[in-house]
């Protein structure tokens, strides 16, 4: 049986309608920490125009490559494993990076690894969007995500809900422009950055 995240199942037609604008002019996509598969197959099913490249963490890859192995539609290339610690990303031909619910569960020094491997990949043009949820200014945009972060730091102190501000100065650091802040339902954001052509 396959592995469902039913959170997933919530998201994945809110996250598609701003992905279809913002990964409108792009052609080969890394999506980082791919989970399930569900939005791989999700996104790649409706966003025909793009290469969609599953990736995930070598001990998490049985149950994406299960997923895709049933459901993946031809624009979906073979997962490859990829931790955001590698350096170089095994990674190559692409012009845009998504990523979703992931850097509150990494640690701090794995986000920023993250935003040096986007930046590594991408070029004038590149497009990165990442999905979840963050803090303005220290503020939490509600009293669930709170708690969430509260839960997630209870199971694991180095994770926990981001600053937007420190997402940026990450971004920028890269050469990175913030392009748009999509509030997403159930207090997410879609955070979407660009390198200037
Ligand atoms: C909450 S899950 C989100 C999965 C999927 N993107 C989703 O939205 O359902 C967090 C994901 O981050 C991945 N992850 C954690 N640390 C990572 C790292 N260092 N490099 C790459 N992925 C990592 C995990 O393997 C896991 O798949």
């Amino acid at each position: 049986m396959l592995a469902v995240s039913e959170a997933c199942e919530r998201n994945k037609a809110p996250i598609l309608a701003v992905l279809a604008g913002e990964l409108a002019a792009s052609r080969a996509v890394l999506e980082i920490g791919s989970g399930t598969g569900q939005h791989a197959v999700h996104f790649a099913s409706h966003l025909t125009h793009l290469s969609w490249q599953p990736s995930e963490v070598r001990a998490q890859l049985p149950p994406l490559i299960e997923r895709l192995q049933c459901e993946a539609p031809p624009n979906v290339r073979a997962a490859i494993a990829l931790d955001v610690h590698d350096d170089p990303w095994a990674a190559r031909d692409l012009d845009a990076v998504f990523s979703a619910n992931t850097l509150h569960i990494m640690a701090w020094s794995a986000v920023r690894e993250f935003f040096r491997g986007c930046g590594a990949l991408l070029r004038a043009g590149g497009v990165l969007c990442v999905y979840g949820p963050v803090r303005y200014r220290g503020e939490y945009t509600s009293a669930s995500n709170a708690q969430f972060d509260q839960w997630l730091k209870d199971r694991d102190p180095q994770s926990g809900i981001r600053d937007f501000e420190a997402l940026d100065a990450l971004a920028c650091a890269q050469g990175l422009k913030l392009r748009a802040d999509h509030p997403m339902p159930a207090n997410n954001q879609t955070l979407v950055w660009h390198r200037p052509a």
